[in-house]
This record gives C-alpha cells, structure tokens and sequence, in this order.
C-alpha cells in the first residue's frame, strides 16, 4: 500500500485544476442503463471510483469506451447480459447502489448488493428501499441481496423522503424518467451532483422539473435516448484545495471554481479570516493574517455546510487562534481523522457527534493512518502546515476521490511525494 510523505512549511503560489465531481459521475454513469441508445460523459474525474463503477457496469453488459485518459466515456447498455450487482464489487463503493432504480426502470428487475457498513457510518438503505416501493416496486432482502421486480414496470407516485439523502433522491429520479405516470420527490436532496443528473436525465428526453429544490417533478416517457453531458465541477475537490493556502500561506487559484458550488463553506472561510475572490478562471484563496480564527461548524443536507468537508475544515481550525465546535449531523461516525489529527499535536475532543478544537499554534509532522476518504485529505493538508515530515499511510483511500493530489499539490511549490511500500 502506498504512502504519501509531506514535508510542511512551504508557501504555496499558483493555480490548481479541480476535476469533475467524483460524486456526480458516479450517478451519471449508471444513467446509461435507462437507454439503449450511447450516453458521452465529459470531464469524467480520473479516479479508482469511477474504475469500480465502470467495471460494475461492465459486470451487468454496459460497453464502455474511455477516451483522452479516462476524461471522456461512452457507454451503452443496448446489450445487457445482467441485473446482478456482485457483493464483490458494492462492498467496495455504497454508490454502486445507484444502478438499482435504472434497472428497475428499464429491465423491471434488479439484484442488488446491500453496500454493508462502511468506515462513516451503517448507510442503510431504507429510504431508498420505501421510495421504490411506493412506486410499485416488490423488493425483499435475501443472503445480503436486495431482490427487486417490479412486474409491468414502474408507476410514477408521491414520494416523501425522511431524509433528504442524495443517493436516493438520484435511485428515484432516475427511476421515475421511464414509470407510467407523474412522480413528485418531496424532501428532494438539492446537491448540484443532483441538479447535474437531472441536466442530464432532460438530455436524454427525460420530463423532470425542479432540481436543485426539495420538490422534483417526473412525468414518465416512453423511453430515452443519446446524450452528451459534462460532469458538473467537483465541489468538494474545490473546498479541499481552497483550504490549502491556509495551512501553509501562499495563494492558491483553483481553476473552474465557481462560489455557487461552495457559497455555505466560504461564508465559514470567510468568517475565519480568508479571503476567496472569484474571476473567470476560478477562485483564488489567500488568509488574511498569519493564522485562522476560530468558527462554529454544523454539517447538514445541501446548502448547508457539506459533511464532505468537515474533516478538511477540522484540520484547519487544529491551527484556529480559538476554540472552534463542530457538529457531524449526516454521519454517525466521521471523527476519525481527530484521532490522528491528535498525534499531530491537535487539541480535539470528541463526544458523539460534536468535537471540540482548541487551536493550537503548531502541529508537528507524524506517521498517521487515513481512515476513509475524506480524513485522508485532512491529515494530508495538516502536513502542509505541521513542522517535519508527515507521513499518510493507506492512501488507497484518497484515490478513491483526489485525482494525483501529490502532483497538483507539488505543482504549487508543496514538498510531497508518494512512496510506494514493497
Ligand atoms: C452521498 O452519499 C455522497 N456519495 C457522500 O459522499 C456524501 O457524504 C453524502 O451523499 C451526503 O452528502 C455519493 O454521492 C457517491 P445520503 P449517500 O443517502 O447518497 C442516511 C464522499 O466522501 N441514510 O445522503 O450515501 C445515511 O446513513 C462520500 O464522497 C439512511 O439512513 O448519502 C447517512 O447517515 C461519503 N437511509 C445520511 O442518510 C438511506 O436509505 C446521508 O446519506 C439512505 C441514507
């Protein structure tokens, strides 16, 4: 398993491309299964998730043909051989989930993995589970599989989520595209991976209104066709490399970020005393002072503050002149990172979902352990700032939703490399 070592102190100067959003693509991709006809996905994040999403969907006979490095995909799923999604491959990425109300919709049938836990949290799948049914959909659980039918098809229905959870917003609202009738989400999610799909799903001659509001609206077609659509920027890519400066000074651009994308995280930065100014290329990022002040945080459902960027947001109020609180509404367990973070000299305490940071004027380098994605990035970021080497291990993990974060970060004068173990 690879390592990556970070030497902190250095200032960083220069611009940082973000890719397209891992999160977005992830729904997009299994969109293919609601058409026979090709689906061209555009700035297609280069990562190991979209490589297990990928090789699921070939699982089921989805062709798919990557271009130009994996930027550019094509699929088509006119010759399916399967409605099986294997344990193997969802015990790997819960996401996988996303191809059930595609191929309920298209092919009345599905056998799905339940994901299992995963380090965050159980991630059951209930909602999404009482949402199909009341679609008309039959599904039971049996040796950890969801067997689903859905016997002439899918009927469009009122559906209240509980939760405002994004993967089920985007099951249903794919699954809708092709039932008989309206359906109406309430308690939509309003992510923009969620607004991006719907871009898409109209693309492919969907009737659907009301993205990025907590009503969606559904009328089911006969069918759906070919579409070309762009992967939406990777706000949470964005909000991890805005944050860089401020470990370690410097101004930073990242290119093709938007304030839409981030507008509840920069009111946070903005609070702490960084500065964020958006032009045409991106947004640039710079801390005003020498040191960040402390802010509350409270993640919560899209536009509130994104639990994907709490653990980034922890590490940098580790170095807060203050004591900042924050509390992890989405997940039951994201504060794996504040032990390893603590090693580094942090001052954490945790209680259930509220951690407690007393900033601390210095964080000196350590070896540290990545948990799951997010908290990989967060120990990587504390490296720019902590005195000496730090060293990430199991970075398996950021794989799986940073594009080479050691070269776009090296590029900006940081000192990390990646050291492969024999
Ligand atoms: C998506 O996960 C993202 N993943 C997550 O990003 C993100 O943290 C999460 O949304 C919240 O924004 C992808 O889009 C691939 P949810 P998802 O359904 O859809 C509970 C990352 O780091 N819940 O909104 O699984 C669930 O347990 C990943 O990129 C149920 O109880 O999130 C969680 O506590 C991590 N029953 C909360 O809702 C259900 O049926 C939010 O889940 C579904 C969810």
């Amino acid at each position: 398993m690879d390592s990556i070592i970070v030497s902190g102190g250095t200032p960083l100067n220069g611009d940082i491309p973000i890719a397209g959003a891992k999160n977005a693509a992830l729904a997009l991709m299994p969109a293919t299964l609601l058409s026979g006809a090709p689906l061209t996905l555009t700035n297609v994040p280069r990562l190991s998730d979209i490589k297990t999403m990928t090789a699921l969907l070939e699982s089921l006979g989805v062709e798919v043909t990557s271009m130009q490095g994996g930027k550019v995909q094509v699929l088509s799923s006119h010759a399916m051989t399967s409605t099986r999604a294997d344990y193997e491959i969802v015990r790997k990425m819960r996401a996988s989930n996303l191809v059930l109300g595609p191929l309920l919709a298209r092919h009345h049938e599905a056998i799905v993995s339940l994901p299992g836990g995963c380090a965050i949290g159980a991630r059951p799948m209930d909602i999404h589970i009482d949402a199909l049914e009341l679609m008309g959909a039959q599904i039971e659980l049996r040796d950890g599989y969801l067997h689903a039918v859905a016997p002439g098809g899918l009927k469009g229905a009122r559906v209240p989520l509980r939760f405002a959870s994004v993967g089920a917003t985007e099951n249903v609202a794919m699954a809708a595209t092709l039932a008989k009738g309206t359906t109406v989400i309430e308690n939509a999610a309003r992510e923009p991976e969620i607004v991006d799909l719907v871009r898409c799903l109209r693309a492919m001659g969907a009737q659907i209104e009301g993205e990025g509001t907590s009503t969606i609206e559904i009328q089911g077609v006969e069918a759906l066709g070919a579409a070309t659509h762009p992967v939406v920027t990777d706000r949470i890519e964005l909000g991890t490399y805005m944050l860089a400066p401020v470990f370690c000074g410097g101004e930073v651009t990242c290119l093709g970020g938007t304030l839409d994308l981030v507008t509840s995280f920069v009111e946070k930065l903005d609070a702490a005393g960084v500065d964020v100014s958006e032009s045409d290329r991106g947004l640039t990022v710079k801390l005003r002072g020498d040191r960040p002040r402390a802010v509350d945080v409270v993640t919560e459902p899209f536009p509130g503050f994104p639990t994907d960027l709490q653990a980034q947001m922890m590490a940098m109020l580790c170095l807060a002149d203050g004591t900042s609180k924050l509390e992890e509404r989405i997940f039951e367990n994201r504060f794996m990172h504040a032990p390893e973070l603590v090693r580094m000299g942090a001052n954490i305490e945790v209680q259930g979902g509220q951690a407690t940071v007393h900033g601390v004027a210095r964080l000196k380098g350590a070896p540290v352990m990545a948990t799951d994605l997010r908290a990989s990035v967060s120990l990587i970021l504390a490296g720019l700032a902590a005195e000496g080497e730090t060293r990430v291990n199991r970075v398996y993990h950021l794989d799986r939703g940073y594009e080479h974060v050691e070269d776009k970060l090296s590029a900006v004068g940081a000192r990390i490399e990646r050291v492969q173990e024999r």
